[in-house]
């Protein structure tokens, strides 16, 4: 007997791997985790994550609330986003986070003004657009022109008056830039760091002096073939920037990764409902779709698949041979949902597939769960974890 599908299995034990391999780079770099509680806002995770120490990266109220509730402290707590609302702001502000991610100047003079109407004061980062280009998928690219994101580098100076004539309240802490997820070179982000060199004295010349310099996130993680690097190369994206930062003293380097923190510790494990004959292809219909996991249809991203030969202990899947055997066949696996795009991969060599075998689609750790919709009916995908058994199903 399994859990009933489809639901999201997460590896605590690689979690913690993850979590102690980051924690050790980063303490050897002197670098600061806020983790990015975009990629997975499950609590339990959550939790682990704040003990761990680290900061929060949160892009609504209700994430700062939820960051807060789980254990991260208020004044590891960031709060970024283009499109923060009075109250939002107000409740970072009431909570006494340790700051707002600024994005553009209309904002810093709302800010400006709350923070007159509370009479208070305001940590204020502000996110700079440095016009560096990730190379990576369109739809997860921030750091462009074209972009939304960040305050572009020909207004710094405007954002900079705002801040002298507010400075009673508005106290400048740092500058941010983030320019795209799931990078997997490290070009950019030498690119990067050489243009924040530049920002960076430009905004010293001004008498602003940056404490905190930070970089976002974006590492990426092996979606080909996770189970040859679980644990993504969080030593040479510091080295990275360790080689191109110029860092002066008293300035910090903070970083916000969130999917090489949890991506490759989930995985979606769907039931197969039908192995359909089409007129030129063999279908995989399973239980989950693009509401369970909507990536490959947003962003036509690739997650590996495989077929499970058993659960091993603690539920843990046992996976039939990754390599193409010699009875693979070709199959577009599919969801059950009505859209074309609810496609998970196609023409993917399996073993072959018969109705009620299970499949987990890995490395959907990240912008899995979290991102999972009610659409068509369907329900929100249950989640069990490394440590629970059969008897520990929740309802
Ligand atoms: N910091 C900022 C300001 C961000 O916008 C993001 C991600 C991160 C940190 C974390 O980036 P990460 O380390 O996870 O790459 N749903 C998309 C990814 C959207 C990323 C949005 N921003 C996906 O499934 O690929």
């Amino acid at each position: 007997m399994n859990f009933q599908t489809p639901y999201y299995w997460y590896d605590l034990t690689l979690l913690d791997k993850t979590l102690n391999v980051l924690s050790k780079t980063a303490e050897s770099y002197g670098y600061k985790i806020h983790y990015a509680v975009k990629a997975n806002n499950n609590e339990r995770i959550l939790r682990r994550i704040a003990h761990e120490g680290y900061g929060a990266d949160c892009v609504s109220g209700n994430e700062v609330l939820l960051a807060m509730k789980c254990g991260f402290h208020a004044s590891k707590i960031f709060f970024a986003g283009v499109g923060k609302t009075d109250d939002e702001i107000i409740t970072a502000l009431q909570h006494g986070i340790g700051a707002l991610v600024v994005e553009s100047i209309e904002e810093l003079e709302v800010i400006s003004e709350l923070t007159q109407q509370l009479q208070r004061q305001a940590n204020i980062i502000l996110r700079i657009n440095p016009e560096v280009d990730a190379h990576t998928h369109g739809n997860i690219t921030t750091g462009l022109k074209e972009n939304k994101f960040g305050i572009s580098e020909s207004r710094i100076f405007d954002a900079l008056s705002i801040m002298r004539q507010s400075s009673e309240r508005l106290l400048f802490r740092g500058i941010h830039f983030h320019i795209g997820s799931q990078m997997m070179d490290f070009d950019p982000v030498r690119e990067l760091c050489i243009k924040v060199n530049a920002i960076r004295d430009a905004i010293v010349s001004e008498g602003f002096y940056p404490r905190i310099i930070d970089l976002g996130g974006g590492l990426g993680i092996d979606y080909d073939y996770p189970e040859g690097q679980p644990i993504p190369d969080f030593v040479n994206w510091c080295q990275a920037i360790y080689d191109t930062l110029r860092l002066e003293s008293g300035e910090e380097v903070h970083l916000e990764p969130g999917r090489s923190i949890v991506g490759q510790c989930g995985m979606l494990i769907s039931k197969v409902l039908y192995v359909k004959q089409g007129e030129e292809k063999k279908f995989v219909i399973l239980d989950a779709g693009m509401t369970e996991l909507i990536r490959p249809a947003l962003y036509g991203a690739k997650h590996a698949v495989r077929k499970i030969k058993r659960m091993g202990e603690n539920n843990r899947p046992v996976f039939e041979s990754a390599s193409i055997s010699d009875n693979s066949e070709l199959y577009d696996v599919v969801g059950p949902i009505c859209e074309s795009s609810d496609t998970f991969a196609k023409n993917l060599p399996l073993p072959p597939m018969r109705r009620n075998d299970l499949v987990a689609i890995l490395s959907a750790g990240a912008y899995g769960e979290v991102m999972s919709s009610e659409y068509n009916g369907h329900t929100k995908p249950r989640v069990f974890y490394s440590d629970m058994k059969l008897s520990d199903e929740e309802h």
